[in-house]
């Protein structure tokens, strides 16, 4: 008798785990979906590896969607999303404008918005902002070269992000910030951009100032169109603006391959350069003294934010905020968290004894 029952109940959870499976794989499986700008930089499979790491043991099932740098494709995955049932959508846009018409379609359908590490601008479809404080990260790159260059008439070399990504507007802004007072007084002298050189005595630039610089010496964020802009700058410019030089490069990706450029001159003698987002690629250069510096931004935070908030709207509850972004339509709600600078002297500290990294993936550590 006893067997039986045992038997009986065994049965019973199987036939309840079937139903249960099948109902979660006919519509409504997915309650958070996630798209990220692309996979051919090392920053975004990181939060790709960073969300997998987190969710490991979430009761919400998820799927991450890459837009390979193509608009069209985020709209697309965005649509793919919405119809597996998704409550959530969580974006880091690939162009901040271009990605209203794909998260408007996700509103209509009564989905939560986040926007993920850059903003969505310009329409009223993003309920909130994950971010890192990128004012922060450029004013971490100005203040690195300042700290790093002695005496006047240092060779500045200028570089920007996209400037379909807002956070590249604001990632120069902040360097601006703290590089135009020192450009005044005549520590740096600008090497490649006649629009900065023609602002250099305002602190303050207006969006389209900003946009007049980026429209000049933009990377696209990309490490070959960085490489391209170094060796034509490099080639433009005499030997009184080589020598010991500071370079404002936007991020790992783009710092490496300028460095490389600049490595490669024989008239420069010395080269400070400037990074963000901790890529093991340039953590070994870092050590290697290739790079000088890097902004380190703990993805592994920001994916506890995002989820954290898209498990808090799947629970019923209002997400926790701490201030708001304009997006050039509505206030965003926002979390913002803060930046670390790493260089060789606490890279071992901050990345290696923190978790972040192993040090068995990098050669010639102490
Ligand atoms: C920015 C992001 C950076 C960097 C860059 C290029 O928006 O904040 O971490 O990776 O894009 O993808």
């Amino acid at each position: 008798m006893k067997k039986g029952l045992r038997l009986f109940s065994m049965l019973f959870v199987a036939i309840m785990t079937v139903l249960l499976i099948s109902a979660c794989s006919s519509g409504g499986e997915v309650s958070v979906g996630i798209v990220l700008p692309t996979k051919d930089e090392p920053r975004w499979v990181q939060d790709e590896e960073r969300f997998k790491e987190a969710l490991e043991d979430s009761d919400y099932t998820t799927e991450i969607l890459f837009s390979q740098g193509s608009s069209a494709k985020e709209k697309e995955n965005i649509e793919t999303l919405i119809n597996k049932g998704i409550d959530v959508l969580i974006v880091a846009p690939h162009d901040a404008g271009a990605a209203g018409a794909g998260v408007e379609l996700a509103k209509e359908e009564g989905i939560t918005v986040i926007s993920y590490d850059r903003l969505i601008t310009d329409t009223d479809a993003v309920d909130y902002y994950v971010t890192f404080d990128s004012i922060a990260v450029g004013e971490a790159q100005g203040q690195y070269l300042i700290d790093n260059a002695e005496g006047t008439g240092n060779p500045l070399y200028l570089y920007a992000g996209a400037a379909s990504d807002n956070n590249a507007f604001l990632f120069f802004e902040g360097a601006w910030n703290v590089l135009q007072p020192k450009i005044a007084d005549g520590t740096f002298v600008i090497a490649n951009s006649s629009e900065a050189e023609a602002l250099q005595d305002k602190a303050e630039l207006t969006r389209d100032e900003l946009g007049k610089i980026l429209g000049q010496v933009t990377t696209e964020w990309d490490p070959n169109e960085a490489k391209n802009k170094a060796q034509t700058h490099l080639t433009a410019v005499g030997a009184d603006l080589k020598g010991d030089v500071s370079i404002l490069a936007p991020n790992d990706g783009t710092a490496r391959s300028i460095a490389d450029v600049f490595a490669s001159d024989g008239e420069v003698t010395n080269y400070v350069v400037t990074g963000q987002d901790a890529e093991k690629a340039s953590i070994q250069y870092v050590i290697d003294g290739k790079q000088s510096m890097t902004v380190f931004k703990d993805v592994r935070t920001l994916v506890e934010d995002a989820m954290g908030m898209a498990v808090d709207v799947l629970d019923g509850d209002t997400p926790e905020t701490t201030g708001s972004y304009d997006n050039g339509s509505i206030d965003v709600k926002a979390k913002q968290t803060d930046v670390i600078v790493v260089d060789q002297e606490n890279v071992q500290s901050e990345l290696i004894d923190s978790g972040y990294y192993e040090a068995d993936e990098f050669e010639g550590l102490d």
